[in-house]
């Protein structure tokens, strides 16, 4: 491993990170690769229920500036003076590092390209990347994405943007928490000025333009929701209850001949009957956890297909209307939401929002909340006066509170 490196402050320009790649390995590099964060606008912790779900990507990226190597050694260094220097040989038998190393999310999408192509070459590269750190906007997988492509693209793997994006999302669940597919799917394959909707098995995207004057505006909790460390457990706990739960329902509906064959996924269940008499008929099969976690999922799915008619018909009411059920839901049912998310959901409605709810994972990090544009300024206003600024809490030059552009997906080239 090479001797731990300090770059300097954080740098933002693209100018910056090829300094830096200049300084560290005293050449130039000859490709450049971006991959986006994304806010996931509706369909919470039902991804990995196979169920789809309704993100957008983000304008900040993570952004790798890189030059291939003759041998299988990738050697990175990211801007940020957090996260050390990182280098490792490709394999199919990567070994991870301790848990909670950035390194892992480096690692990952190496391991899983080793494991099905032909991957001779590494790469020399420095990252940089804007998106805020374990805060519900998938930082780590527009990591893995961009060095994912980075790899894909030095080692002419050839795959559908469907294939690669499952890909990358197997490859992540090397890290250790147990993900569905949606911040890879978006990060890849997301367009300017759309959300998408995202189905699963095979992984598909619907792109559906955002209304002109509608403001989608994020706000940073800071308390840190880091997937790979204390929250992995509560995540894979959860996933393990809707597993459960899909199991027992199935099983039951099939022994008293409701249904004619076991349903094996959520979307087949919550095709095969109606959501009232889904939840009735679980309220006794079930432990009243699991059915709070299952009335969740099955009424998150419903409102992901509602919420996108609303974006269809430009009707901003009834979208945010989704928005604040979809909230309350994983406040209440799925338990995923912290009181400094309810606060800012709070403010976020007070302030003129006409929905606001946690995004991402929950357990911390951001809220997104939904505005006319010209109401955006009245809804900022209220978050940094009555989050930010009464509470002591520090915004610097807008970090924690932005408004998200939607933005295209990831790409790769040539310097
Ligand atoms: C994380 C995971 C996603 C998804 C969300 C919750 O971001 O990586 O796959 O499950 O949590 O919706």
């Amino acid at each position: 491993m090479a001797a731990p490196r300090i770059l300097g402050g954080t740098c933002s320009r693209v100018s910056c990170i090829e300094d830096l790649f200049k300084e560290v390995f005293n050449c130039s590099p000859t490709h450049r690769v971006r991959a986006p964060g994304r806010v996931n606008l509706i369909g919470e912790h039902i991804d990995y229920n196979g169920l789809p779900v309704f993100p957008m990507a983000l304008q900040r990226a993570a952004r790798i500036v890189f030059r291939p190597r003759n041998d299988r050694i990738v050697a990175l260094h990211s801007s940020d003076e957090r996260f050390h220097p990182v280098e490792f040989e490709i394999g199919p038998e990567i070994e991870r590092w301790s848990q909670g190393s950035w390194g892992n999310y480096v690692k990952a999408p190496a391991k899983e390209l080793a494991y099905r192509f032909e991957i001779q070459r590494g790469f020399d590269g420095v990252l940089q990347s804007d998106i805020p750190v374990a805060a519900g906007l998938s930082s780590s997988s527009a990591i893995v994405n961009a060095v994912g492509l980075a790899l894909a693209h030095l080692n002419d793997v050839l795959a559908e943007p469907g294939e690669f994006a499952g890909l990358m999302a197997e490859a992540e669940l090397f890290v250790g928490t147990r993900g569905g597919g949606m911040d890879q799917a978006i990060s890849l394959g997301a367009k300017d000025h759309s959300a998408a909707k995202v189905s699963f098995n095979p992984i598909r995207l619907q792109h559906v333009t955002v209304p002109d004057g509608w403001c989608f505006i994020i706000a940073d909790s800071g308390e840190v929701a880091e997937k790979s460390g204390s929250r992995q457990a509560e995540y894979n706990l959860r996933r393990t209850k809707c597993e459960e739960a899909l199991h027992i329902i199935s099983t039951n509906l099939l022994e008293q001949g409701i249904t004619e064959g076991l349903h094996e996924s959520y979307p087949e269940l919550c095709a095969s009957l109606d959501t009232e008499v889904l939840l009735d008929f679980s309220e006794n099969l079930l432990t009243a956890s699991e059915h709070r976690c299952f009335r969740h999922v099955v009424t998150e799915a419903g409102r992901v297909e509602a919420a996108i008619e609303r974006m269809l018909a430009a009707d901003i009411r009834g979208f945010g209307a989704y928005m604040n059920a979809s909230h309350d839901s994983l406040k209440t049912d799925y338990q995923v939401s912290t009181e400094a998310l309810d606060e800012i959901v709070q403010v976020a409605r007070e302030g003129g929002a006409v929905g606001a709810r946690l995004t991402g994972a929950g357990f911390g990090g951001c809220v997104v909340a939904l505005a006319e544009r010209r109401r955006a300024r009245d809804v900022l206003g209220a978050l940094q006066v009555e989050y930010y600024e009464r509470r002591g809490r520090k915004n610097r030059m807008n970090e924690r509170l932005f408004i998200a552009v939607p933005s295209r997906g990831a790409s790769v080239r040539v310097i």
